[in-house]
């Protein structure tokens, strides 16, 4: 089969056009006015005061510039060492020197975007470690307090009898192993649907209502393809099998605060239960897609965990405060241990699709990384960004196989399992007759818009490829 163009930002109706339009300039703007609420509270500092209006001025201008559908720019030999943007970028530009915010890849576009942003506070020395989407991460993970005790209760409840499992094999308890797998595979996966870029707005109830056990039990039905079971027969066999040998898991990560947590709470399982013995979180090296987790986002989530004015669970002694506390606790016990791991790389956030993740791509660390994550028993990709840099962000039919959406990566030996809550125009691995089907049903609630059904976060997708060639 041809491999079809990648999705445009005038491609009409669809939800990239939409985003281009409509998305980034609100996104944008939000980042001039968090910057500016951070400056009067730095006032005194008259150097940062006057730092941050310079690069206010280059967001507006920005701003506009999306706005306007100007030419997208290569970055300056200055820029580039400044903030060591990669090449990539301009070589890019270079093979398409007429794209405009209006008619460019939707992907290296969006890519592009964030880039741009960061070598505006890359300038500016007091504002170089500054992370502008730091406010909307924190105030989001604050709302999700009903969902994050929730989780902490059932994994501390859940915890005596994870360990028991863990060392025994009966066949009764391999069973119950597996349902608590799907439990916090989907656990993970819904944690994706907690994306400040969507969220902007979201009220306290909206909030809860995509992150609680009950949300999950609804949406099941929503995860129209599930290769869970694949999954577990990777890891109970490699557990079956490993004699010593590390079984180790990886996380492509996607967002701070909710999804973060859940993502742990999902490693923590994995580690508890003998099913991992190692998790391995690649996160991105610059403020990303809004939210998108940046080393430090760790730190920041155990300390939030631990803070009872951030999350008001009441006195040390509750046992809502208990259940955090302890999570904190198991969190900095796994890091200490060397459990858990965390790891950035630039590659993250370059345009390149991960078609990349593979020997040919020698320049921008494509192969450093797929020969580093060949020793994963399995690599998760988490949310819809990942899934559309699998896919490459092209106009695949919704029925082609998940095997040649991902190119390389179906036979290049990275065991992969993609989690995503459905995002963007890209679908795949759909049965003949459902596109249809969830268009038609989407479309009498939103005339017009019916193939969106997959850019709304309702729907989810869990898909397994081995990397093999059988
Ligand atoms: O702005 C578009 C987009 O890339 C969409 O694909 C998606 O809605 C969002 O941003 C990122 O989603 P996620 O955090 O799940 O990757
Ligand atoms: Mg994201």
């Amino acid at each position: 089969m041809a491999i079809p163009e990648r999705f445009m930002t005038n491609d009409k109706g669809t939800f990239g056009e939409y985003t281009a339009s409509s998305r980034w300039p609100i996104i944008l703007q939000n980042a001039i006015d968090d910057l500016t609420t951070q400056q009067e509270l730095e006032k005194s500092n008259t150097t940062k005061f006057q730092q941050a209006e310079s690069i206010k001025t280059g967001l507006r201008q920005f701003r506009q510039d999306v706005i306007d559908r100007v030419r997208l720019r290569p970055f300056t030999e200055e820029e580039i060492k400044l903030a060591n943007v990669p090449l990539s970028f301009n070589e890019y530009l270079k093979e398409h020197s007429e794209a405009n915010w209006g008619d460019v890849e939707w992907l290296f576009s969006e890519v592009y975007l964030y880039r741009r942003v960061n070598v505006l506070f890359q300038r500016e020395s007091e504002w170089a470690e500054f992370d502008i989407f730091n406010r909307l991460k924190q105030s989001t993970f604050e709302s999700s307090f009903h969902g994050v005790v929730e989780l902490a209760l059932r994994y501390q409840n859940l915890l005596p009898q994870l360990k028991n499992i863990g060392q025994n094999s009966e066949d009764n308890d391999e069973d119950l192993l597996k349902v608590l797998f799907k439990e916090f595979i989907e656990i993970s996966l819904w944690g994706n649907a907690t994306d400040l870029s969507l969220l902007t707005n979201a009220t306290l109830e909206e909030i809860k209502s995509i992150q609680g056990a009950k949300a999950r039990a609804e949406s099941e039905s929503k995860i129209v393809v599930n290769d869970t079971d694949k999954a577990w027969g990777v890891l109970t066999n490699a557990k079956a099998n490993a004699n010593g040998k590390p079984i180790r898991v990886d996380f492509v990560l996607d967002n701070s605060g909710f999804e973060l947590y859940a993502d742990l709470m999902l490693a923590a399982f994995l580690l508890e239960s003998g099913l991992a013995t190692k998790c391995i979180f690649h996160a991105k090296d610059i403020p990303y897609m809004v939210s998108d987790v940046m080393l430090k986002d760790f730190d920041i989530l155990v300390q939030d965990l631990r803070d009872r004015e951030f999350f008001p669970s009441g006195q040390p002694s509750t046992k809502e405060s208990k259940a955090l506390d302890f999570f904190a606790k198991e969190m900095g016990k796994f890091i200490s241990s060397g459990e858990l791991e965390f790891r950035e790389d630039s590659f993250w956030t370059t345009e390149l699709d991960y078609w990349n993740l593979d020997t040919k791509e020698t320049k921008y660390h494509g192969s450093v990384l797929h020969k580093d994550l060949l020793n994963s028993n399995l690599v998760i990709f988490k949310g819809d960004l990942n899934y559309r840099k699998l896919t490459g962000d092209r106009k695949w039919p919704r029925t082609t196989k998940w095997e040649t959406a991902i190119g390389p990566l179906a036979t290049n030996g990275i065991t992969s399992l993609s989690l995503r809550t459905c995002k963007a125009d890209v679908q795949v691995g759909l049965p003949e007759g459902l596109d249809a089907k969830l268009s038609q049903e989407w479309e009498k609630e939103n005339p017009g818009r019916g193939s969106w059904w997959c850019c709304s976060g309702k729907w989810a997708v869990i898909c397994f490829c081995s990397g093999k060639s059988d």
